[in-house]
């Protein structure tokens, strides 16, 4: 079974080196390996709970995808989608808010973290305390429940959101499962093996420090520049200095093979100077930021394909998200007052339980005038979507055909068919998904 890793990126900041290694490069890599299926989305939604400037959101959103896509995500291999693009997100978000403890959200570290700050600073409890933040942790169940992922990548501070989207689940399905597991219950992983990157001052590199180095911005100049401001003892050249105790070297590793590392260190020791040091943390950094910093700068430079490509990935994203939210209204009853014919959405087709199936996308299989036989899938509206190669069997049509009725998308790849001309891939994805929940 592919396991399903799903994980947000709130959008509130522009990356520096310290995310790019924590965080981006990890889930990247990640997201390559095999027998995984990876959800990477911007959580603008929660970036409005820390954040009051319009411009600064959307500049964010915008940096965050560029970065993202700079770095290599490959995204015809993940999803990757803006949650404000799926609607189904603040939808299940209200689904959930009626199954959450009033109690467990007043134990929540941020909530309380807030708190004890206006306790302390002799303000009432929950001065300046919006209904945004104390409800956080359920629209991040919803991020996460609406996928059904089973791990979580995140950061330390975020486990107990993971534990709370597990107890929401859990209750989702005790009350309205009718013995059915509605949600997957979530599982935190905390990446053990990724360093978190020292910044200038050796504390953890982080935007509340201001000791970041920046990973794309103001070029390789602006990468000098931090790396000089990196502290470092004040031994001299042709001392020997101690690499295991110098964030300079730290940072050094991160981006160095295990020879490279060695020499460093070896030199060190054998008296390089941090000035020398410091030369050569720039040169390996550069020569492995330098060329994402060109990919960047020309998606910066063409946002439209930014826009594209998040559009598609909501489109991925919704082909799963739209008839599984279909499902759960169902099971919290709200349901159409009549059974039989339902109304089709634009793409697809509510999928509640009996009924005929209006507004559905078929398969049809045919035999040509060569004797072959085909099939093809069209549109509710009869507009062709895929069409199949010649089979010499009937047979071999046949089973393709319920092949894609009972697994959907993931057919696709491989199989003997091609994508109607000036249709997208996502539109396929959609009616297939469509399909699939239907037959259920
Ligand atoms: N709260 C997360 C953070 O600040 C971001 C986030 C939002 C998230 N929704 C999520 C992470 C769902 C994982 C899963 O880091």
């Amino acid at each position: 079974m592919t396991e399903r890793v799903l994980t947000g990126i709130t959008t509130t900041g522009t990356p520096h080196l310290g995310n790019y290694v924590g965080a981006i490069r990890p889930a990247i890599a990640a997201s390559r390996e095999a027998g995984v299926e990876s959800f990477f989305f911007l959580a603008d939604y929660h970036a409005l709970i820390k954040c009051d400037d319009p411009g600064r959101i959307a500049r964010s959103r915008l940096e965050i995808a560029a970065c993202w896509l700079a770095a290599g995500l490959d995204t015809e291999r993940v999803t990757f989608y803006r949650q404000s693009d799926i609607p189904e997100t603040t939808e299940l978000n209200w689904l959930l808010t009626c199954v959450t403890a009033k109690g467990q959200m007043n134990r929540a570290h941020a909530y309380k973290a807030s708190v004890d700050a206006n306790e302390a600073a002799g303000e009432e409890p929950d001065a300046n305390i919006t209904m945004g933040l104390f409800c956080y942790p359920i629209l991040m169940a919803a991020d996460i429940l609406l996928f059904n992922a089973h791990r979580v990548p995140v950061g330390r501070d975020q486990v107990q959101h993971i534990e709370m989207a597990r107890d929401v689940a859990q209750r989702f399905n005790h009350t309205f499962g009718q013995g059915r597991e509605l949600f997957v219950l979530p599982q935190a992983e905390i990446e053990e093996s990724v360093a978190t990157l020292p910044g200038l001052d050796g504390r953890k590199m982080s935007k509340s420090y201001d000791n970041t180095v920046p990973l794309f911005e103001g070029g390789p100049k602006a990468l000098k520049d931090a790396i000089a401001r990196v502290n470092t003892d004040s031994r001299l050249p042709g001392e020997p200095k101690d690499p295991d105790n110098a964030h300079l070297v730290t940072i050094h590793d991160a981006f160095a093979d295990a020879a490279t590392r060695q020499a460093f260190h070896a030199d060190l020791r054998g008296g390089l100077g941090w000035g020398d040091a410091k030369q050569r943390v720039v040169q390996l950094i550069e020569a492995h930021v330098g060329p994402m910093r060109e990919r960047y700068a020309d998606l910066m430079a063409h946002p439209e394909r930014i826009e594209d490509i998040l559009q598609a990935g909501a489109a991925k994203a919704r082909a799963t998200a739209t008839p599984f939210l279909a499902e759960l209204r169902d099971a919290v009853g709200l349901r159409r007052l009549v059974s039989g014919a339902r109304v089709a959405l634009p793409t697809l087709t509510s999928t509640g339980s009996g009924g005929t199936k209006v507004g559905l996308p078929v398969f049809k299989q045919y035999r040509e005038a060569d004797g072959q036989f085909y099939f093809k899938l069209t549109a509710a509206d009869g507009a062709l979507l895929l069409q199949s190669q010649a089979f010499a069997q009937g047979r071999e049509a046949g089973e393709w055909v319920k092949r894609f009725k009972q697994e959907g998308a993931q057919v696709l790849d491989g199989a003997p068919v091609a994508i109607a001309e000036g249709v997208g891939r996502a539109v396929v994805d959609a009616a297939l998904a469509a399909l699939v929940a239907a037959q259920e």
